[in-house]
């Protein structure tokens, strides 16, 4: 069979990034972070569109460059359909559909979460195996997702739970900006809480039944604890700041953990993978390396760069998709939120 050549394109939410793979080998994977979103303390959805419309280009020749690909070669042209902000969504699917009508190449859409899931297939040489077996649960964590998906295949996921309120990275974000500490939160807690003890503080820990997940008790409690004590000490944060973090970040952890935990001793699936913005976390990398002595698991922890968002996930999933022959046509929509 001949080789594939796929570029792919993620700006679903404020990072653009391209991405070109020789089948399913990674050549390039570029990525523009928007650092202006900082002074906000979170992701301003006009700004990330400004922002991607500037950005695709440049992202875009340096991913083929990179690669060492002229366009002339490219299979297809796999973008990042939803979930998302819809303006950000826009600049990446218009600009992928118009670059594949001008190749006269295929256009392949893929859901973001999908790709988050598949990141795990990504190989950068080609002797590089060490992929999960299906059936696999992976645990997906991020800005805006928490989620156990049960992966029977790459296009056979099934949602085993979810948050049914906020995601786990947003909790964390949230608690970081009401103490002050800056935007995205997730790797200052993370540096912090090396330094803390995770047993100093006490949070609310939800009491859902099944697979779900729910952080905004979590982020309440954070938040009124924090309000009484800054009363008797005004300088409560600087004072506790790292302790605040390990116990913050044992917390969710604990949260994440037990509903897996669940989730593997009733399906018997003891292959469990993570993935998304949040499995950057030290303390969650731990807890899985923990689960894999304690309870017998294989377990996946995807590298830091496939991690937040990237464009080489959405390649992989363009990959297993062109081998499908799973195109879409040139009226398919973004879409903000989950379709089904
Ligand atoms: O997957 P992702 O890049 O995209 C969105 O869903 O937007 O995830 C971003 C999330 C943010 O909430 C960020 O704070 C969190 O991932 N994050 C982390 C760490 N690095 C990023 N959370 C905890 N520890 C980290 N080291």
């Amino acid at each position: 069979m001949n080789d594939v050549y796929i570029l792919a394109i993620e700006s679903s939410c404020d990072d653009t990034s391209a991405a070109v793979l020789k089948n399913d080998v990674l050549l390039s994977n570029v990525t523009a972070s928007q650092a202006v979103h900082e002074a906000y303390g979170g992701v301003v959805p006009e700004l990330a569109s400004r922002a991607h419309q500037q950005n695709i280009v440049p992202v875009v020749d340096q991913a083929l460059k990179r690669a060492g690909v002229e366009k002339e070669q490219l299979s297809a042209i796999a973008f990042t359909r939803g979930p998302g902000l819809m303006g950000s969504l826009l600049v990446g699917v218009s600009f992928a559909k118009g670059l594949a009508r001008s190749l006269g190449v295929p256009m392949i859409d893929v859901n973001h979460l999908q790709g988050h899931v598949l990141a795990h297939f990504i190989k950068e040489s080609d002797g590089d195996n060490d992929v999960p077996e299906f059936p696999f649960l992976c645990l997906l964590v991020s800005g805006g997702n928490s989620q156990i998906i049960q992966v029977n295949a790459y296009n056979d996921m099934k949602i085993l739970g979810q948050t049914i309120d906020d995601a786990a990275g947003e909790a964390i974000d949230k608690c970081s900006k009401v103490m002050g500490l800056g935007y995205p939160g997730g790797p200052i807690i993370d540096k912090l809480a090396r330094q803390g003890n995770p047993e100093a503080f006490q949070f609310a820990k939800p009491q859902i039944k099944g697979y779900d997940y729910s952080f905004s008790g979590l982020k309440t409690s954070f938040l009124y604890s924090l309000r009484d004590w800054l009363k008797e000490d005004a300088d409560f944060v600087e004072h506790h700041k790292a302790d605040l973090a390990a116990s913050l970040e044992k917390t969710i952890v604990d949260i994440l953990m037990k509903k897996l935990r669940l989730a593997a001793k009733e399906t018997g699936i003891r292959r469990v993978a993570v993935a998304g913005g949040v499995s950057a976390n030290t303390g969650l990398r731990n807890a899985f390396h923990d689960h894999a002595r304690r309870y017998g698991w294989k377990v996946f922890i995807p590298k830091f760069s496939y991690t937040t968002d990237n464009a080489a996930m959405i390649g992989i999933t363009g990959y297993f998709k062109y081998q499908d022959k799973d195109f879409c046509t040139i009226d398919a929509p973004a879409f903000a939120r989950m379709e089904n």
